[in-house]
């Protein structure tokens, strides 16, 4: 299982993705929100292109925005894993997922809580995850939903029966309590259980199980 590092409430960005990129954490994640998709409005790609320009770590980036394609031209250019866009009121869904793909960029689709999965479906063979959104989009810090293991169970069980191997990201709301309930996850995104401690590879240590 891989982590995916979510700096989205940190007060002190620049130090915490300097010391994020120290630790072992697999990707370190970007939450991109655009004031009308979702009625946050976090970092410009300047300020992440900045923030991001001396570190070894590569990008999860997770767009909450309602036009993608003009961030995703932007974003290719960093050193990028995953871009991952959503499903729900997103204009120009198809064409976005093409262009990522088209640079050779893994292509991610997330759903909030209460989306329902099977919606998903006509595109799981076009992309290479999916993000479950464990929390609703806005801010870290919140409460994992209570079905996510459920739902996780059943998204898990259909790729298997139709043979995809498509990866899936849990992101909100994980902790080391919690962390059984999304154990069949390939990838987890976690924020504030690492960044509200003095010892950040400590707590990823305990979200590996070590
Ligand atoms: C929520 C974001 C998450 C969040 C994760 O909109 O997409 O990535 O920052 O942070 P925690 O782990 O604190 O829920
Ligand atoms: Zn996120």
């Amino acid at each position: 299982m891989k982590i995916s590092a979510s700096f989205l409430e940190s007060n002190n960005i620049i130090e915490d993705i300097y010391k994020l990129d120290k630790t072992d954490v697999d990707y370190l994640h970007v939450d991109i929100m655009d004031g009308n998709w979702v009625k946050r409005k976090t970092f410009k790609y300047k300020e992440i292109k900045h923030y991001t320009s001396n570190i070894s770590k590569r990008l999860d980036i997770h767009l909450m925005v309602k036009k993608p394609l003009k961030y995703v031209k932007k974003y290719i250019d960093l050193n990028v894993a995953f871009i991952t866009i959503h499903l729900e009121d997103t204009i120009d869904l198809n064409k976005t997922i093409n262009y990522i793909k088209a640079h050779n960029i893994k292509v991610g689709l997330s759903i909030k809580p209460e989306t329902n999965f099977e919606s998903l479906y006509p595109y799981l063979e076009k992309i290479d995850l999916v993000l479950l959104m464990g929390v609703n989009p806005g801010y870290g810090g919140q409460k994992i939903v209570d079905n996510i293991n459920e739902r996780l169970t059943k998204l898990k069980n259909y790729l298997n029966t139709k043979k995809l191997n498509t990866l899936i990201s849990v992101d909100g709301g994980i902790n080391n309590d919690n962390k059984h309930l999304v154990s069949k996850a390939d990838i987890l995104v976690i924020g504030s259980y690492i960044l509200n401690s003095n010892n950040y590879q400590e707590q990823i240590n305990k979200m590996r199980g070590n």
